[in-house]
């Protein structure tokens, strides 16, 4: 019914979101994995849904419940993320990439579990390699393709966000990033996120539940997409 109810500005728009971590393997019972509880991307996925929009998301493994009306992608790794994210980007009309990917997975991940080695007192070593950056190849797309495509990433920083959240404008060729403070966000109900663009001042949000700063992010953002 809320839905039935709401002013629709994403009528007739795809959007495509990435969400929660990612999960990068070391053998079939271990991996590494970055904090993030999924709730960001999931109160977009299900804001911008009440909004009008066909949404589509890309989720790393969270313990939520699928928003209500998104089309859900259940993914591990960053690669299996990436993957999916260029198999649904073709179509879309705005992407917001909310996930925390991991920036490395371990090289030639085991297929059986690996023991422990009693006695060893070397411990343990594990090659890495770097994950292609989904947002920054989005980014680079959207600036060659015809059709528009606004790209939206995060920053979660424990310092200095402004300069961060504003060199990654640039790094990932992104239109918006919506900076946050890691330790106010991670796992938190509420938000207290800041908008920065290339051409405009940040405009800072003040500190709400995440459906309710999704709200506001896509408020602005209804006004490019
Ligand atoms: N991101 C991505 N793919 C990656 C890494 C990051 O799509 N391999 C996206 C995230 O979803 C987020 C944005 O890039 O929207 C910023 O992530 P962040 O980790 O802050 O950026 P990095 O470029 O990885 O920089 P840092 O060295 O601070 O981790
Ligand atoms: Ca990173």
């Amino acid at each position: 019914l809320a839905r039935a109810v709401a002013p629709k500005p994403f009528a007739g728009k795809k959007i495509l979101i990435t969400a929660g971590p990612t999960f990068e393997a070391i053998d079939p019972v271990r991996g590494i994995t970055n904090r993030s509880s999924g709730k960001m991307g999931y109160a977009l996925a299900q804001a911008a849904w009440l909004l009008g929009a066909e949404v589509t998301l890309v989720s790393g493994p969270t313990a939520l419940p699928a928003p209500y009306g998104a089309r859900m992608l259940q993914v591990q790794s960053a690669r299996q993320m990436h993957a999916a994210v260029f198999t649904h980007l073709e179509q879309a009309d705005l992407f917001i990439g909310v996930a925390a990917v991991a920036d490395y997975g371990i090289k030639n991940p085991s297929l059986s579990k690996q023991k422990k080695q009693e006695g060893q007192p070397a411990g343990l070593n594990m090659e890495f390699e770097l994950n292609p950056d989904i947002l920054a190849e989005v980014g680079q797309l959207a600036s060659q393709r015809a059709n528009p495509l606004t790209v939206v990433g995060f920053a979660a920083e424990t310092e200095n966000l402004d300069e961060y959240a504003t060199r990654k404008l640039a790094s990932k060729k992104a239109h918006f990033i919506v900076g946050n403070l890691a330790q106010d966000a991670l796992g938190a109900d509420l938000s207290e996120l800041t908008l920065y663009s290339p051409t405009e001042a940040p405009i800072r949000l003040e500190r709400m539940s995440k459906l309710q700063s999704a709200q506001a992010l896509l408020a602005h953002l209804a006004q490019h997409a």
